[in-house]
């Protein structure tokens, strides 16, 4: 029988549907990090998902790390995005918002010629998404006691705008290289203070921003996703799996919404590292088709089930599953586009 399709609780939320859309960066906002009505739409389209979580959003300015990204920063962003969370609840669904800070991913012509920060002056090798195109990126500037504890509140009060937005609760983005993982991860990390070194020590910033994000929302309305080993953005740890087995036991008891892990290919089994850790929904996401999602929910391996491209080509992806109609296939050339509607807005849904 069919779990997808059966309701589950992701901490405050009551999700009628085990369908999660992915976090996906759409790169459709304006300069000042706005986001337009074409995304009021595209959420709205796809409010029949149990959970929407949106794009990486920066908390801050210094967090931007991709051209047309979105932010929570200035009210004319929590303005814009209210219109998004009001449309995604007329239509019924539930929506969290992913802070996603890019830390030294990002470039100084994204940060208004400011150099990004990292916890260690290491530069990441790859390339940013500028307003100029692909450039090197840069060595980072590593980051002061003192202003640590100012990004942590960075994300504090982001997390009270988005709430103020009418999110449903946030998600810490702490995978695919960005500034949290940039902690955690022994490459990029090379501190000999409280925040490098030990494991303990990697793991603090996440655990402080998170501790942050919680005292703002509450802990039933927090999630975090991780993505051990997807050695994205020049990533690398040491011990991978000693590192998330020691930051789940670090998550457990606090009460948190979910914890969302998206493999990539890791060659070792971290679900059945981490799942058994966490005391929260577990989502699993990357790479699942209905098959491969269904099976995961049948065997007890996951809660709830995270789509991304399908989701971003298939507005009504539940209904689809329910009927077992043909999906539409994603166009990864209007993935990541300037401010159009084409490949955002026009996928279309089963005829009524
Ligand atoms: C266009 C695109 C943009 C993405 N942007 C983000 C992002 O902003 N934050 C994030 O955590 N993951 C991002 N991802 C990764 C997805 O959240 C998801 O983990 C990945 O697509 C794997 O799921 P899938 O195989 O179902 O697509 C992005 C993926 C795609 C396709």
């Amino acid at each position: 029988m069919s779990q997808l399709l059966t309701p589950v609780r992701i901490g405050r939320a009551l999700a009628p549907n085990r369908l999660v859309m992915a976090p996906m960066t759409r790169s459709r906002a304006d300069a000042d990090g706005v986001p337009s009505d074409l995304t009021v739409t595209y959420y709205a389209q796809r409010a029949s998902a149990g959970l929407i979580i949106t794009e990486g959003v920066f908390p801050s300015a210094m967090g931007k790390g991709y051209v047309h990204t979105p932010g929570i920063e200035t009210s004319v962003q929590v303005a814009a995005w209210k219109q998004v969370t009001e449309a995604v609840h007329a239509q019924g669904g539930r929506i969290f918002m992913q802070l996603m800070h890019c830390g030294r991913v990002s470039h100084p012509s994204l940060l208004g010629g400011a150099t990004p920060v990292a916890p260690s002056a290491i530069r990441p090798e790859g390339q940013a998404w500028t307003p100029v195109g692909q450039v090197d990126f840069v060595t980072p500037r590593e980051l002061s006691v003192a202003e640590i504890a100012g990004v942590v509140d960075e994300y504090r009060q982001a997390t009270r705008r988005a709430i103020e937005a009418g999110f449903d609760g946030v998600e810490l983005h702490g995978a695919s290289g960005y500034l949290p993982e940039q902690f955690l991860s022994s490459g990029s990390n090379q501190r000999q203070d409280a925040y490098g070194g030990s494991v303990a020590n990697r793991a603090r910033f996440l655990l402080e921003v998170l501790a942050a994000m919680v005292a703002e929302a509450g802990a039933d309305r927090v999630g975090i996703k991780l993505s051990p080993e997807m050695n994205y953005n020049s990533i690398t740890d040491a011990a991978p799996q000693e590192t998330y087995a020691y930051l789940v036991d670090q998550l457990r008891g606090k009460g948190l919404a979910y914890l969302h892990v998206a493999l990539f290919g890791a060659a070792f089994d971290y679900h059945a590292l981490l799942r058994p850790r966490f005391d929260g929904a577990y989502l699993v996401g990357g790479g699942l088709t209905q098959d491969s999602a269904e099976k995961l929910l049948a065997e007890g391996r996951a809660d709830a089930v995270v789509f991304g491209s399908a989701f971003l080509a298939n507005p009504d992806l539940p209904e689809r599953f329910r009927v077992g109609a043909a999906l539409n296939t994603p166009d990864r050339n209007t993935f990541f586009a300037p401010p159009t509607a084409q490949g955002y807005i026009d996928y279309p849904a089963l005829a009524a």
